[in-house]
């Protein structure tokens, strides 16, 4: 690790995926019968969870992170220093590529996320991205 990056949060992985299962038995998702959790960690301690909610025009389909960043705006804002995210048997689900992307825009500095090939930070998963930087000015 380069001396610029932040240190890697500490984080317990194993309450995070438990609130990530708690949240995927909330899931709508009659059409995929794929239920999604996700528990995000924040950059002031609180937990904040997720659901995918899936909706009859099948593409309108709202991913766990969606309602996941949602509720992180509705609790107060923050920043999301660490994130889980599992499946219908609680194992780790990678984000998809958009929902890398909306978590990309609420990472806190050195965000860290647990992955199929174990920890990595958000910069791993979604290198080189699109966010807020490029439309300063
Ligand atoms: N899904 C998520 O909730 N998050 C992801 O990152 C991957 C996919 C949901 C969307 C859909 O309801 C179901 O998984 C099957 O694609």
């Amino acid at each position: 690790m380069s001396s610029s990056e932040p240190p890697a949060p500490e984080v317990d992985w194993e309450t995070l995926t438990a609130a990530a299962t708690e949240a995927m038995r909330a899931a709508y998702a009659p059409y995929s019968r794929f239920p999604v959790g996700a528990a995000a960690l924040t950059d002031d301690g609180r937990i904040v969870t997720g659901c995918n909610v899936e909706n009859a025009s099948y593409g309108l389909t709202l991913c766990a992170e969606c309602t996941l960043v949602g509720q992180l705006r509705l609790g107060g804002g923050g920043r999301i220093a660490a994130f889980a995210c599992v499946d219908a048997a609680g194992g780790v689900l990678m984000p998809c590529g958009r929902c890398r992307q909306l978590l990309y825009e609420f990472r806190a500095p050195g965000m860290v996320l647990l992955t199929v090939s174990g920890v990595r930070t958000m910069d791993e998963v979604l290198p080189d991205a699109f966010g807020p930087q490029n439309l300063q000015n």
